[in-house]
């Protein structure tokens, strides 16, 4: 394979440059051009990219969000929109195609692959470590400790006022950064989608604290787990504490990637030009026990996402 092409799709997250900078080195490493993709799925439809040079990706791995911008494309989940964008990489010779994105993203690279022939590789770039398949995806690791900054400034207001904070990190299905971020913040309670939440037993652990002289705490909410007015009534209604609420949001996709994710990012892209390389397409990249793997994109997307539940328990021994 002579040409490729790459593109960021869904929820950008931070170590994507990182990802496409190994993608384009990798690739003039073995005399193969590859082409940037603006905007994800969106782009490629328009046909809207052009040739990267070894220098467009200089100055990048400790940039945050995607110098390719990324986008959710709902024409691309249609037959006739995958069609088109079939179309304009014929017309470019470009035969292979790195997609940097989470599960959506994938999906549409599998139906891609198997419908237009054309040969693609995932890499898993999504804050929200919601794919089973990969111990890590890229970009956890910098949203964690992005939130755990601010979990550490809100610890110091919050034990100055004697006042328990109610802090909401993303992870819609998946408790991963909540877990992880609570963990090593030391919070009293971590809320995530995947355990049932009990304002009774959440009470009861505050109040413990309380009857011991500590008026003060952290609660980290995965958005997921239940909406944040709720907690705080429920908890208010149950417990004569102080509360206080705080929503991360996108403050936890930006930032400069930190170095396990600029080392992932950059492994994973390796690997994928590799696999291009020899002509082997319809798959993903990943991580297992510290190894780079590949597996095809059914098959990984199948593995179910691992809730780390012995963490979990580990975290609440640490709270008691
Ligand atoms: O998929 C990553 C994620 O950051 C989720 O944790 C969050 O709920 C969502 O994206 C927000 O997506 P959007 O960019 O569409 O608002």
């Amino acid at each position: 394979m002579k040409r490729i092409a790459v593109l960021t799709s869904g929820g950008d997250a931070p170590g994507m440059n990182a990802a496409i900078r190994a993608v384009v080195r990798t690739a003039k490493y073995h005399d193969i051009e590859v082409y940037g993709v603006e905007r994800g799925y969106a782009g490629l439809i328009e046909g809207d990219m052009r040739l990267l040079s070894r220098h467009d990706v200089s100055d990048t791995i400790q940039r945050g969000g995607t110098i390719l911008r990324t986008a959710r494309s709902t024409e691309f989940t249609t037959e006739e929109g995958r069609e088109k964008a079939a179309e304009q990489l014929s017309a470019k010779g470009i035969e292979g195609l790195v997609v940097i994105g989470g599960d959506g993203s994938f999906r549409g690279a599998n139906a891609f692959y198997h419908e237009c022939g054309i040969k693609t590789v995932g890499v898993p770039g999504t804050i929200d470590n919601d794919l089973g398949y990969t111990d890590r995806t890229i970009g956890f690791d910098t949203a964690v400790n992005t939130a755990l900054a601010a979990i550490n400034n809100l610890r110091d207001t919050m034990s100055s006022h004697d006042r328990v904070v109610i802090v909401e990190v993303m992870g819609r299905h998946c408790g991963a950064i909540a877990l992880h971020a609570g963990l090593a913040g030391g919070a009293e309670v971590i809320l995530v989608p995947e355990r049932k939440v009990d304002y009774d037993e959440i009470a009861e652990v505050l109040d413990r604290g309380e009857a011991v002289g500590k008026r003060s705490g952290i609660v980290v909410l995965a958005e997921g787990a239940a909406p944040l007015a709720e907690v705080e009534r429920e908890l208010k209604a149950r417990t004569s504490l102080s509360f206080r609420t705080t929503v991360l949001g996108y403050i936890q996709r930006g930032g400069s990637p930190t170095m396990e994710d600029r080392v992932l990012a950059s492994r994973l892209g390796i690997r994928a030009v590799e696999l291009l390389k020899d002509d082997v397409g319809g798959v993903v990249v990943g991580v297992r026990g510290g190894k780079v793997v590949d597996l095809p994109i059914e098959e990984a997307l199948a593995i179910p996402v691992r809730f780390e539940a012995e963490l979990y328990e580990e975290a609440k021994i640490l709270s008691l």
